[in-house]
């Protein structure tokens, strides 16, 4: 996967050099290239911004500068200073005001073979940059990754990155490790709490049913906490059941 992040400060991904990315991106999984949007700048000042049309606070970033930037790295229209021709691009903007962005998205992006994130700052950017794209046929995504407002999309566009790289084969390096966690599979839910050793601490212990060794107590354990959590830390979740996915224990819980 080959994922470019366009931003007025690309030193913000320096931290995608950490950690099980920087070890995907030296085993060849994936590649992550920063680029600075004043790269594209033609003025003295190198600003990106201006002020909004129809009035108000704060700056909105300027279509001309993030299109001459997207032009070059989705190669519309010349060699894109990216290198190499993208198949799939994908064009993701995060924004406060867009779909929030779930595990469910994070799946079906870690198939993509090419992601281009572009970072707003201030008020935003010209809305008209991602309907132009959309128009000449890319799949460009907007996501909120939570009800609140960050400074800009750099902390957005670096929580996306790790839900969705970490799905990538061979990311992981026990890759069971993603199969049963919370929003994961076809039943959303919270995942049922974790313990280990000692299995009394500060003379606190971890249930019973857990160092019982009956396989079947523990799933069945795990499965009504799961539930019970979900059900009242966000009964939201709970609405989303498929109520023909639940066995009949589940439902007494
Ligand atoms: N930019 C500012 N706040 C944001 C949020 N909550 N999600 C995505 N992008 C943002």
């Amino acid at each position: 996967m080959q994922i470019d992040i366009v931003s007025v400060f690309p030193e913000y991904f320096d931290i995608t050099g950490l950690s099980l990315l920087g070890k995907a991106q030296e085993k060849g999984l994936v590649t992550i290239k920063a680029y600075n949007l004043r790269d594209w700048t033609h003025d003295v000042h190198h600003s990106v911004d201006d002020t909004p049309v129809g009035g108000g606070a704060g700056m909105v970033m300027k279509p001309e500068v993030w299109a001459e930037c997207l032009d070059d790295l989705l190669g519309a229209g010349g060699t894109g200073r990216a290198g190499g021709q993208a198949t799939d691009p994908v064009l993701i903007f995060p924004n406060p005001s867009a779909p929030l962005f779930t595990q469910a998205d994070a799946t079906g992006l870690s198939q993509a073979s090419r992601l281009v994130f572009g970072c707003g700052r201030y008020e935003g950017y010209d809305a008209r940059i991602p309907d132009y794209y959309r128009s000449r046929g890319v799949d460009v995504r907007e996501y909120s990754i939570g009800d609140y407002v960050l400074n800009g999309g750099e902390v957005a566009v670096s929580v996306m990155l790790e839900a969705i790289t970490r799905l990538l084969p061979g990311f992981m390096g026990n890759p069971d490790s993603i199969v049963e966690e919370s929003y994961t599979g076809e039943e959303p839910l919270l995942e049922h709490r974790q313990y280990t050793r000692p299995t009394t601490w500060r003379g606190m212990t971890v249930p019973e049913v857990l160092i019982s060794g009956d396989h079947q107590r523990v799933d069945r354990f795990r499965r009504d906490e799961a539930l019970e959590r979900t059900s009242r830390i966000r009964p939201d979740l709970i609405g989303r059941l498929d109520c023909d996915r639940l066995d009949k224990k589940d439902r007494k819980t």
